[in-house]
């Protein structure tokens, strides 16, 4: 019976996001009825190509590129409605094929002036945050005082509670310098608002559920990654939501076993945004030689990404926590060239080698095992056109992790791709 259940696939970051997330799930999205985001903001990012047409997204699901394709933001998304509006704008046949959960957060523009201004506050303890207002916004859904989706079907109502909230917390704004809104400018703003995003507001809930049980082949989008995860990253330089795997289920209103295929995405290397522990990075030349060679900077921010090498503990605990099927290996190519590559294969924390990701990431050093380098991967788009000592790289991180490299990824065009197809 079990065997039979029509079960979604889903993508989910292995590492500090940005692994190269936007390749895997737009190919994915050509060939799924339905694509749904289940958790995190606009903080997220990628761009597409289509057409010599650049498209920007960093909320809407990336089967809105595909005609057929209907697309879920969850109620497990922060979703800022002068953001979404804009993104929507890149397209011009939206009914229909985007749905936007009533139970999804309202992420407003005081939610960014908060996030900003107590980053200032925490001067060089600050998170890096994207500044978009991704953690107030899950703070306030927390703590109970935050608003939904669906509110915007009502503005008055709405307004009058936004500025409730605003007299309560008068105190600790006037610290931050983040002023009250005007009411008149603060309803205008939500009918403004409604007037655009009502048609696309629903129970998504019901819709996965009646997608699943009618055979849609369904998408879930995972946004940042693992170590960003709210629990299970490197606390408290975390995004505020869950990225796990786990975030899908409780993102959309799916239970486990609505999850089939688990493909997690992972670069052969590894990079970080924003503060917090990153026991790998390279600080010299090599971590530069990273950056260069695979244009890492930050698809949302333009920040310069730290650059590193693969952290194969974190990556077991990724393929642990996330039920990993097959990892998919981006960006091998940028390791072409290199004398050595190396991968971190345990911690050492207070004088002990550890093989597992402690409580506290802060003062763990990497142990490093060396693997002798190769020429070339660029372009290459069968397994066994790849160099011996790339090949020898890729089977020792499979053994390390516990996960197969079911795809590989040689250069940013779509095509520069290896399938491996399943395990023999
Ligand atoms: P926030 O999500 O804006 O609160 O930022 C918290 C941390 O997550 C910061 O270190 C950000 O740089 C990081 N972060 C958030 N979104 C992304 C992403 O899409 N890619 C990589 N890092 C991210």
């Amino acid at each position: 019976m079990n065997q039979e259940r029509n079960r979604a696939d889903l993508i989910v970051g292995l590492q500090w996001g940005d692994e190269g997330k936007g390749k895997i799930v737009d190919h994915m999205a050509q060939t799924h009825d339905i694509v749904c985001r289940f958790a995190g903001g606009h903080n997220a990012g990628h761009t597409i190509v289509v057409d010599e047409k650049t498209y920007a997204l960093h909320l809407i699901p990336s089967g809105v590129l595909n005609p057929n394709a209907r697309n879920i933001v969850g109620n497990g998304v922060v979703l800022s409605p002068v953001d979404f509006i804009k993104e929507m704008s890149q397209f011009d046949d939206l009914e229909g094929r985007l749905f936007i959960s009533d139970k999804a957060h309202l992420l407003l523009p005081y939610h960014a002036l908060i996030d900003q201004a107590k980053e200032l506050l925490k001067g060089d303890k600050a998170i890096g945050t994207t500044g978009k207002g991704i953690g107030p916004a899950y703070g306030d859904k927390i703590a109970r005082v935050g608003h939904r989706v669906g509110e915007l079907h009502h503005p008055e109502k709405l307004t009058d509670k936004i500025m409730h909230y605003f007299e309560e917390n008068r105190a600790i704004f006037d610290v931050m310098g983040v002023a009250s809104p005007k009411r008149d400018a603060l309803l205008a703003e939500l009918e403004g608002y409604r007037s655009v995003l009502s048609p696309y507001i629903v129970d998504t809930t019901l819709l996965v559920w009646k997608a699943l049980e009618s055979g849609d082949k369904m998408l879930l989008e995972g946004a940042q990654g693992t170590m960003l995860d709210i629990d299970h990253g490197t606390y408290p330089y975390v995004t505020s939501s869950t990225t796990v795997s786990a975030g899908a289920c409780s993102g959309l209103g799916l239970n486990p076993k609505d999850i089939g295929k688990v493909t997690g995405i992972a670069k052969a290397y590894c990079t970080r945004v924003g503060n917090g522990p990153f026991p790998s990075e390279d600080f010299g030349e090599e971590g530069e030689r990273l950056r260069k060679n695979g244009h890492e900077f930050g698809t949302t921010t333009g920040r310069p990404r730290r650059c590193g090498w693969f952290d194969a503990v974190a990556m077991k605990h990724a393929v642990r926590i996330n039920g990993v099927d097959q990892i998919a290996l981006m960006k091998l190519d940028v390791l072409d060239g290199f004398d050595e590559v190396k991968v971190c294969v345990a911690y050492e924390v207070d004088g002990k080698e550890i093989d597992y990701v402690p409580y506290d990431l802060e003062d763990a050093t990497p142990v490093y095992k060396s693997f002798p380098g190769w020429e070339k991967t660029e372009g290459v788009r069968k397994f066994d056109d790849l160099p011996e000592t790339a090949k020898t790289y890729i089977e020792a991180l499979e053994a390390m992790v516990g996960a197969r490299m079911g795809i590989i990824s040689t250069s940013p065009q779509r095509e520069d791709t290896i399938i491996r197809g399943e395990a023999e």
